[in-house]
């Protein structure tokens, strides 16, 4: 087990905490791993880069590590009262054990510092488990774009489910995170 970077894979390594960091330039290489192998169309590096090149009032990204591993990533992107979740992805090895709950946290609250008031997001139609999640969030549907992902070697082309989540400034939506922080036990550097 010595001398050997860890992985997410290892039993003695899925009991060891997630801790939610900012994302920077180091973990780059790591998190366009995950994103080659979760994602239709994956986006470049250098499309990470010039994400994390934005200013802080108009972006906010994470990275979840856990034993030293990235095992999952997120992005929003503010734009005047609207916060707008551009990615999320997790490790698929890493999956079902609060990893993308554990990053929508700080992604959350991230938006709400820098004077969001709504949270949305697009999502395949398909992708039921990300609709599970980002309900967990308060997030509910509110419509659909037609087409919006288009044909890929993948699959054929698929509708946006449009979420929504509002007055994220207020009481109700601070209590749903509060009790959500206490259920996921979060550890955040
Ligand atoms: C969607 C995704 C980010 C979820 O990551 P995750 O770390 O497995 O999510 P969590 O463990 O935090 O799940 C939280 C809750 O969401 C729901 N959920 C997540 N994945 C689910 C799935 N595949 N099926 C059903 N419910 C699911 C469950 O309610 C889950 O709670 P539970 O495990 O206690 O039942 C991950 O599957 C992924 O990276 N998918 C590919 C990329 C993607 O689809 N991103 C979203 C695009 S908008």
């Amino acid at each position: 087990m010595f001398g050997r970077d860890p992985s997410p894979r290892d039993p003695v390594t899925r009991e060891l905490p997630v801790v939610v960091a900012t994302m920077t330039r180091r973990h780059l290489k790591a998190v366009q791993a995950i994103e080659a192998q979760v994602s239709p169309r994956p986006w470049s590096l250098d499309l990470f880069r010039s994400e994390l090149a934005q200013s802080e009032a108009s972006r906010a990204w994470f990275v979840a590590r856990r034993g030293g591993a990235v095992v999952g990533f997120a992005g929003i992107m503010l734009i005047v009262d609207d916060g707008h979740v551009t990615n999320v992805a997790v490790d698929p090895s890493c999956r079902r054990q609060g990893i993308a709950s554990h990053l929508m946290l700080p992604l959350c609250r991230a938006a709400i510092d820098r004077g969001a008031l709504n949270l949305t997001l697009e999502v395949r139609a398909s992708n039921t488990g990300a609709h599970a999640l980002y309900r967990r969030f308060g997030f509910a549907p509110a419509g659909v774009r037609a087409g919006y992902y288009p044909a890929s070697s993948h699959g054929p082309a698929e509708d946006a489910l449009i979420m929504w989540v509002h007055d994220v400034d207020g009481h109700e939506f601070a209590a749903r995170l509060a009790a959500l922080e206490t259920e996921l036990e979060v550890a955040v550097s």
